[in-house]
C-alpha cells in the first residue's frame, strides 16, 4: 500500500500538508493550536508510515490517552478527515488508495471522539 503514497518521502509531505492544514484551520485550529507541531508532525508521520507498511516504528501514545479531555465532536472529526483528504488529493494520490487509508484510521474514531 505504500507505494501508492510515494514511500516515506511521500508520506512526509502529506502528513506536513495535513498537520499544517489543521493547525491553520479556522474550525478545528483552536484545538491545536498550543499543541508542539513538530512533535505532532513526528508521530502523525510514524503512525501513518506504520499503518501504511513503509517500514517505521510507531513512538507515540495510544489514541485514546492523546485524545482524551479534548473535548473533539464528530463534526471535527469530519473536519480533520477533510484535511487529509484534500493533503493526500494534493498528492495525487489515488482514490481508492486514499479510502482504503480512510477506511484503516476509521475504528480510531472511538478513542477520539468525546460523546
Ligand atoms: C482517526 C483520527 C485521528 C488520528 C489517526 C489521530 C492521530 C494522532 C496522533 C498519532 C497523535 C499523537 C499522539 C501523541 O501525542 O503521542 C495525535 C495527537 C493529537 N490529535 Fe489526533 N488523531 C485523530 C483525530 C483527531 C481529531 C479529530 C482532532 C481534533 C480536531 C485531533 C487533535 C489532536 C491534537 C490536538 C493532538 C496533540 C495532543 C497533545 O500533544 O497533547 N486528532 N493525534
Amino acid at each position: 500500500m505504500a507505494r501508492h503514497f510515494g514511500g516515506q518521502a511521500g508520506i512526509r509531505r502529506i502528513v506536513d500538508r495535513f498537520v499544517a492544514a489543521n493547525f491553520a484551520d479556522p474550525r478545528i485550529g483552536e484545538i491545536f493550536k498550543n499543541q508542539d507541531a513538530v512533535r505532532l508532525r513526528r508521530v502523525i508521520f510514524e503512525q501513518f508510515c506504520f499503518i501504511l507498511n513503509a517500514g517505521c516504528t510507531y513512538t507515540g501514545r495510544d489514541m485514546r490517552t492523546a485524545h482524551t479531555n479534548m473535548g473533539v465532536q464528530q463534526a471535527d472529526m469530519n473536519r480533520l478527515v477533510e484535511n487529509l483528504q484534500r493533503a493526500m488529493a494534493a498528492e495525487h494520490i489515488p482514490f481508492a488508495a486514499q479510502n482504503r487509508f480512510l477506511a484503516k484510521l476509521a475504528p480510531m474514531r472511538r478513542d477520539v471522539v468525546q460523546r
